[in-house]
Order: C-alpha cells, then structure tokens, then sequence
C-alpha cells in the first residue's frame, strides 16, 4: 500500500472514513473520486491508481537517449539474443516496438501499449524469452515490487532474461508526482530477490541520473 497516501489521509482524518469526501479526495490528492468505498485501505488503493495514471498518461515524457545501458542499447543486445518473444513491462510509449523483434508491450496507463494492462492484470497464453522492466516496477510498497517481481518470473521462460532499470527511491521533479511513493530501490534487495526467486545475477551496473541497470537469468 503507498504509505504517503494512507499517512496523510490518516494524519487528517484520525482514521474516521467519514471524512475522507469527494471534496477532501480533490483538495489533497487532485483525484476526481465519485465512489464510496468500505475501507481507508480501498480509497488508498484507489487515489494510488488515479495518481498514477495522470502522471504517466498526461505528464511523464520518455528520453530514451538519457540511458547508458537502458536505454536504446538494449535494442542490439536483446535482438542479439534471437529472441522468439519479448514482453517489455510497463513500456510507456512503447518506443521499443518495431524495434527489438517480436515485442509486446504492456502499460495499464498509456495508449500505445500493445494491452493496456497492468503487470499483475496481465495473463498471456504464453511465456516471454525476454522480459524488460524499465523505470516500471517501481512503484509502491516492498510488498508491491516482490509480488511483481514474481509475476515477472512467472512470465519468464526458463533460460529466459530480464533486463531491469529501477529507481533507488528519487522523486520525479513535477507536482504531478507527488504522491506516487517511488520504491527505494538497492542492491541487497536485487541480489536477494534473486535468492527468491531463483534467478542468477548477471549484470549490475550505475545508469544515468543514479539508476539501476541489472540483469537476471531464470535457472
Ligand atoms: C518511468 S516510466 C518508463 C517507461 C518506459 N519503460 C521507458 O523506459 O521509457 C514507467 C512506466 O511504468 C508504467 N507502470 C506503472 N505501474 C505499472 C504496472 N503495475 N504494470 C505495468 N506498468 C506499469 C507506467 O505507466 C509508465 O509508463
């Protein structure tokens, strides 16, 4: 659950739902919510949803030239790997489409995904050779990151890779941002995710603008 969001809405309620309004949801979050819901956790959930899609369908814009590793390099080296399916989570404007080859992307808030899905919502009839995760699991709780994590894994082939960027925890600049809870991604937690999850480490590097570039194979 985004902890910013369940803290403030706590802090200015003293836990009582009666008093998080349509009015009050507006005022705080900039979130348009006509519905009613039964807990504090499902309006958390729900303004956590709606934050997110206006920062990535309306404000966030994609550079992909920013990247060392990231970015428009991976085209060479995942085409290098011959792969007979790509899936590429969270893939924004799904710059990579035509690209890399045999690609599908994904991304619950933005129009050019080939689904407009999010990676827990997604279930495909098929497992991926290759699986990237670019700036996309990232957001929310430890919890959040390890079940997508899993689901990643899931979708995987055996033999298959990932190819992560990911974020040590910096907030994005614009307002628009400001209640997203940007995980605080390290470097224990992608070795130990790979202990979980039976995945060998190959590669961990520094990116640009201080983030993570890794990649992990499915053994
Ligand atoms: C920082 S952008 C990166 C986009 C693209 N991968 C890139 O490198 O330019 C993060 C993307 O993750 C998407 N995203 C957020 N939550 C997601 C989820 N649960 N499942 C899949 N994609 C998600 C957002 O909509 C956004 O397009």
């Amino acid at each position: 659950m985004n902890q910013k969001i369940y803290q403030r809405i706590i802090f200015d309620t003293q836990g009582d739902i009666s008093r998080v309004t349509s009015e009050y949801v507006k005022e705080t979050f900039d979130v348009t919510c006509d519905q009613k819901f039964s807990t504090i956790e499902d309006y958390v959930y729900y303004i956590d949803n709606q934050c997110l899609n206006t920062y990535f369908s309306k404000i966030w814009q994609p550079d992909m030239k920013k990247w060392k590793y990231s970015g428009l390099k991976l085209v060479d080296e995942v085409n290098s790997l011959n792969p007979r399916s790509v899936l590429d989570v969270g893939c924004g404007y799904n710059e990579f489409k035509g690209k890399i080859h045999n690609l599908t992307g994904i991304d619950p808030y933005n129009d050019r995904a080939d689904h407009k899905i999010s990676i827990m919502d997604f279930q495909p009839n098929q497992r991926f050779d290759v699986v990237l995760c670019l700036g996309s699991i990232n957001f929310g709780s430890r919890d959040k990151i390890t079940a997508e994590i899993a689901k990643t894994v899931l979708l995987l082939e055996q033999g298959g890779t990932m190819f992560f960027r990911v974020n040590p925890g910096v907030n994005h600049d614009r307002p628009e941002a400001r209640w997203i809870l940007f995980f605080a991604w390290n470097v224990p937690f992608i070795i130990e995710l790979a202990e979980q999850f039976n995945l060998k480490v190959l590669d961990i590097r520094d990116d640009a603008n201080l983030r993570k570039y890794f990649v992990y194979r499915k053994i």
